[in-house]
């Protein structure tokens, strides 16, 4: 045997090892392991469940569980917190924020409201609490359209993604929709180009797109959507050639569960940093040491918890995700 082939199996007898200490540990703790398809695949195949944002805030609101480790960015872990207070609530690595998320605080949301006075105001769910708190309804990109929908004026602020807020208005046109000019730094690594080059090299392959790529990429797609929708639309296609525009985790989840399609992405990956720092590793140290703790200020948590719970209001009425579930 190489030594190469040798270091390889002692990996992941090593991964599998931390992989039973985790189990053990969560049921030990009553712990419930709740991961955002962007993670390493090894800690999605850890976790009790597997979803996008919307379908792991439903998981956090609705567990006995004592502990919920999170295995996402922080406005993720803060929804989880806002949703069930009471639990103690961890983000194994708090280095793992949002970008797009951080692009918006409370003066400037203040700031803008000020510019369109009286729009009620939608935020995505990838903003921090405190901007929850100073918003009227959050969305996913699950649910962004029905949400805007469901609201009976016509002007409306949509904060802070400025790729989902024109996808919405596209959706919409009977709307007028005031988009603050946050993104995602990932997605907008995508260019048109380069979607100009895929489509060259690979002119079967259906191209789809999340709404969060610059509205240049996802305009270039022939279907745009959350993360759930590409995963379900993928796996329902009769096609056998996909080109993902979104972030890697999720193109590896596709790749691992619907082998028999071809799906790629573009180069550079569109790789998320953030949603990485999460390992095997630090979810054990996290959940056996207890860190780290999120914490919400108690005049925020009430405003901004009902800033989401008016959105699951109206999407609980919908059939959303239908990816991938670890049963633990
Ligand atoms: P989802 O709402 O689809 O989980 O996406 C969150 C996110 O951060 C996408 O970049
Ligand atoms: Fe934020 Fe973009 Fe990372 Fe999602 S992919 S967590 S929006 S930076």
């Amino acid at each position: 045997m190489s030594i190469m082939a040798r270091s390889v199996i002692d990996k992941t007898a090593e991964k599998q090892e931390i992989f039973n200490q985790i189990r053990a540990l969560a049921k030990e703790k009553n712990a419930v392991i709740l991961t955002h398809i962007y993670q390493r695949l090894e800690v999605q195949r850890v976790a009790d469940f597997v979803g996008d944002s919307l379908m792991l805030s439903k998981k956090a609101e609705a567990t006995d569980a004592d502990l919920i480790a999170f295995c996402g960015v922080h406005f993720m872990a803060e929804t989880a917190k806002l949703l069930n207070p009471k639990k103690k609530v961890l983000l194994p690595d708090i280095q793992s924020g949002c970008p797009m998320a951080d692009m918006i605080n409370v003066d400037d949301l203040r700031a803008f409201k000020k510019e369109h006075a009286g729009a009620p105001v939608v935020c995505y769910i990838n903003s921090s609490a405190a901007v929850k708190a100073e918003s009227d309804i959050c969305c996913t990109s699950t649910n962004a359209v029905d949400i805007v929908e469901s609201l009976s004026e016509k002007e409306i602020i949509f904060v802070p993604d400025k790729g989902l807020g024109e996808w919405v208005q596209l959706n919409l046109p009977d709307k007028k929709l005031h988009i603050y000019d946050g993104f995602c730094p990932t997605h907008w690594q995508i260019t048109p180009l380069e979607v100009d080059k895929q489509r060259e090299k690979l002119p079967n392959a259906v191209i789809v797109a999340h709404p969060e790529c610059n509205p240049e990429v996802w305009r270039k797609a022939d279907f745009v959507g959350s993360t759930s929708a590409i995963y379900n639309f993928v796996k329902d296609h009769k096609a056998t050639q996909f080109v993902i525009l979104s972030e890697q985790g999720l193109v590896a989840r596709m790749q691992a569960d619907i082998p028999e399609k071809e799906i790629t992405t573009v180069f550079p990956l569109p790789l998320c940093p953030n949603m990485k720092y999460h390992s095997l590793e630090n979810l054990y140290l996290g959940i056996k040491e207890e860190f780290t703790e999120i914490k919400i200020p108690d005049e925020i948590i009430e405003p901004a918890r009902l800033t989401i719970e008016r959105m699951l209001e109206i999407s609980n009425r919908r059939k959303t995700w239908s990816g991938p579930v670890n049963q633990g």
